[in-house]
């Protein structure tokens, strides 16, 4: 069982609290800053119970100290959203000089930790290294709190070994996440429709197989339902296409079948060129493409057919877009469901994945959405395997 923050009674503490700050960035700025957000209810609870916050997070994948992936901008903008909290950033807490900031610490105050990732053993914790970086890490603090719901599919120390060393609690983040994604996939409300889209099939094939158990639609689109097309005999021209999956995909086909979940593939789509930002592509009919054509999006007569789907059901899951969205000429199919699900009132809908919320994120209504998931690729392990070693440190 885990213990959340909102139940526990972490008073007058220094707390170590692990986060996703992994945020969109085009150089040193933030591009979308919805992972801090939502960590602020968390941050708020533990500084209004007179914690003391040391706040570690990862950004992208650096191979040691790289001015690239510095958290700095990132810790700016948490303390926009914190202006009356003191805020200090510690490039290395190993050394004497940090030792110092972290005596000195008041309650109320926040340092935050730069990136874990500058250190090799943050992903390597076997080691002997590796686990006297572990123990550095929890003596910092006297409670350890998981609100990284996003790379808690990660097995690095600050994830599931420092818990291992300190009384460890979920974020309230971590327990909405771990709450309507869980509750969605054990409980769900049928009809149960999945969208699942996005480049590839072959990172996929595991969920959509658990999918297929579970919903009633499974609604595909993407690259990932070229090869699903090929499978079934359907040329795809030169669409992006994984053919060495087709065995894979031919099992999933047949396993829907089994338990009667209804795969829908586009009966139309449009094609074009990538690259072409002006020149709106042509709509064809799946067993009308030649071998030139790129497939890029959904058509129109595919749309209503997700969209009846998506109206009749009472649950929603969706992972990827259905189009090649860095084209807008291609955003077409991707938006109409969003405008699908945002008019469905009785829907119980959850989205995630880095593309999806790239998506939709500047989208009107986004409040219709139940959830919309901080994880990528942790959304999508926990739907496969309903739990992920970050949600297991932190079982009592
Ligand atoms: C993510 O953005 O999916 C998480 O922060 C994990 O990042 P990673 O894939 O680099 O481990």
């Amino acid at each position: 069982m885990i213990i959340y923050i909102d139940k526990a009674h972490i008073k007058h503490k220094k707390v170590l609290l692990r986060v996703d700050f992994n945020v969109s960035m085009k150089g040193s700025k933030i591009t979308d800053d919805a992972r801090i957000r939502a960590t602020l209810p968390t941050i708020q609870k533990l500084l209004k119970d007179n914690n003391r916050l040391i706040i570690v997070s990862h950004l992208g994948r650096p191979d040691g100290w790289d001015e690239k992936f510095l958290l700095r901008p990132i810790a700016l903008r948490l303390h926009k959203y914190l202006p009356n909290i003191k805020l200090i950033v510690v490039d290395d807490f190993t050394t004497e000089g940090a030792a110092k900031i972290f005596e000195e610490q008041k309650v109320g105050e926040i340092i935050f930790l730069e990136n874990i990732r500058f250190f090799k053993e943050e992903e390597d914790p076997s080691t002997s290294s590796g686990q006297e970086f572990v123990k550095n890490l929890a003596s910092l603090a006297d409670v350890y709190v998981n609100d990284a719901f996003g790379v808690s599919h990660r097995d690095c120390a600050s994830i599931t070994e420092v818990p291992k060393f300190l009384p460890h609690y979920g974020g309230l983040l971590m327990e909405r996440e771990v709450e309507t994604i869980g509750h969605a996939m054990r409980h769900p409300t049928h009809p149960f429709a999945a969208i699942i889209g996005g480049a590839k099939v072959s990172t996929k094939l595991k969920l959509l197989f658990k999918l297929t158990e579970k919903a009633d639609y499974l609604i595909l689109g993407g690259g990932l339902a070229n090869t699903l097309l090929y499978a079934l005999g359907y040329p795809v021209g030169k669409s992006l296409c994984e053919k060495d999956c087709v065995d894979e995909v031919k099992k999933i086909v047949r396993h829907a079948k089994e338990h009667k979940t209804k795969i829908l593939l586009p009966r139309d789509v449009v094609v074009g060129d990538k690259n072409d930002t002006g020149k709106a592509g042509v709509v064809k009919k799946i067993s009308d493409i030649d071998h030139n054509d790129d497939i890029l999006d959904i058509g129109p007569e595919s749309q209503a057919d997700y969209a009846k789907a998506i109206l009749s059901s009472k649950t929603l899951i969706w992972n990827g877009p259905v189009g090649y969205m860095e084209n807008p000429e291609y955003a077409r199919g991707t938006d109409f469901l969003y405008y699908t699900i945002a008019q469905n009132k009785s829907l119980i809908s959850i989205v995630g994945g880095g593309d999806t919320l790239a998506a939709i994120s500047k989208k009107e209504y986004l409040s219709t959405i139940t959830h919309i998931s901080t994880g990528g690729g942790a959304m999508l392990e926990y739907i496969e395997n309903g739990t992920l070693p970050g949600i297991e440190a932190l079982k009592k």
